[in-house]
């Protein structure tokens, strides 16, 4: 079906093509995943790297995602060691992203990783980029596809939202399933878990035998998503709101309120994989409504619920 953005393109054989000779020629595309929309480029070259990062407006200090079809191309990139080829065996391709060592014949540009000695990796689930990696000679350095401290998409019209025409090609994958971030789990030491998702540091855990910890504040590697204020909707939101204020958008679990003027459910069974899903979708919804301020409820702190509280807290940072 056609649509009414000019850049936002179905996925068929003819778009497939147009988006492998635009990466080829180093320019940057809009690419769904099942967690969030991407921004991708080739992982090899600084001039891709280069646009990614001024057209997120990102501090070249935050180090890129760097995706891959398989083992066999992350090969020439990191060292594996135990944890991730039980963690790979077990969740890949999925919405999980490992910190590992960098080979140094790596081709990866020193820019994507930030000057650093690691490189985190993914293997992304989704079929369109699935298939858009596999006719590539090269990895491809993606971050989500949204401006700096802003929420990641999670549709093409999200990211048209975020970056107007700037993009040449947005790839309409529909909305991604899982709706946040990957879990992001360093393996370069004992692991720790940087950025919580989906994928529950218990079922890592449970796949390592072995107890992980948590991020500690004092690392050298920060992460974007220990930026203070990201994850913002561009309004004020606080989190574990008891009561309504009666002028806000208040956002909950349940269907207490249901059909309620200003008040939006993430799930109505209560499900917390389906709450995070829905969360980014909501907050942009609120935002283009008109109001002003959200508020939220107090949100489970299990499963998905701790991705998605660790995600509201910093939202209400900004
Ligand atoms: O689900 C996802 O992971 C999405 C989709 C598009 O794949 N991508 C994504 O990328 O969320 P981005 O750039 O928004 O977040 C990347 C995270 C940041 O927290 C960054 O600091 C961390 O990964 N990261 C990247 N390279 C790292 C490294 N070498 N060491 C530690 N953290 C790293
Ligand atoms: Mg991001």
């Amino acid at each position: 079906m056609e649509n009414c953005y000019s850049n936002i393109f179905n996925f068929n054989k003819k778009n497939l093509k147009k988006t492998i000779k635009s990466l080829n020629n180093h320019k940057v595309v809009a690419l769904p995943t099942e967690t969030v929309y991407g921004l991708g480029g080739n992982a090899y070259s600084r001039n891709s790297i280069q646009k990614i990062f001024k057209l997120k407006g990102r501090p070249k200090s935050n180090p890129l995602i760097i995706h891959y079809y398989s083992l066999n191309e992350a090969n020439n990139d990191i060292e594996f060691n135990q944890y991730f080829k039980k963690l790979y065996k077990r969740f890949c391709p999925g919405p999980i992203t490992f910190v590992l060592k960098k080979k140094i014949r790596s081709k990866i540009h020193s820019l994507a990783c930030s000057n650093l000695k690691t490189i985190a990796v993914r293997f992304p689930a989704n079929k369109i980029i699935r298939s858009i990696l596999k006719n590539l000679n090269y990895p491809l350095a993606m971050p989500s596809a949204n401006k700096s401290t802003k929420v990641s998409p999670v549709s093409p019209v999200d990211v048209f939202d975020e970056f107007n025409n700037k993009i040449k090609i947005i790839l309409d994958g529909g909305n991604c399933k899982i709706g946040i971030e990957s879990t992001v789990v360093d393996l370069t030491n004992y692991p720790r878990i940087l950025r919580p998702g989906i994928i529950s540091k218990n079922s890592i855990e449970k796949t390592l035998k072995i107890k992980i910890k948590n991020n500690k504040k004092n690392r050298k590697v920060i992460s974007p998503g220990m930026m203070k204020k990201h994850y913002s909707p561009g309004i004020p939101v606080k989190i574990n709101q008891l009561k309504y204020d009666g002028k806000s958008a208040y956002v909950y679990l349940g269907k207490k309120f249901i059909n309620k003027k200003n008040f939006f459910t993430l799930s109505k069974r209560f499900d917390l994989d389906e709450a995070a899903s829905n969360l980014y979708k909501t907050l942009r919804f609120i935002k283009k409504q008109g109001y002003k301020r959200i508020q939220i409820s107090k949100i489970p702190k299990k499963g998905s619920g701790i991705a998605i509280n660790d995600r509201i807290e910093r939202a209400s940072k900004s």
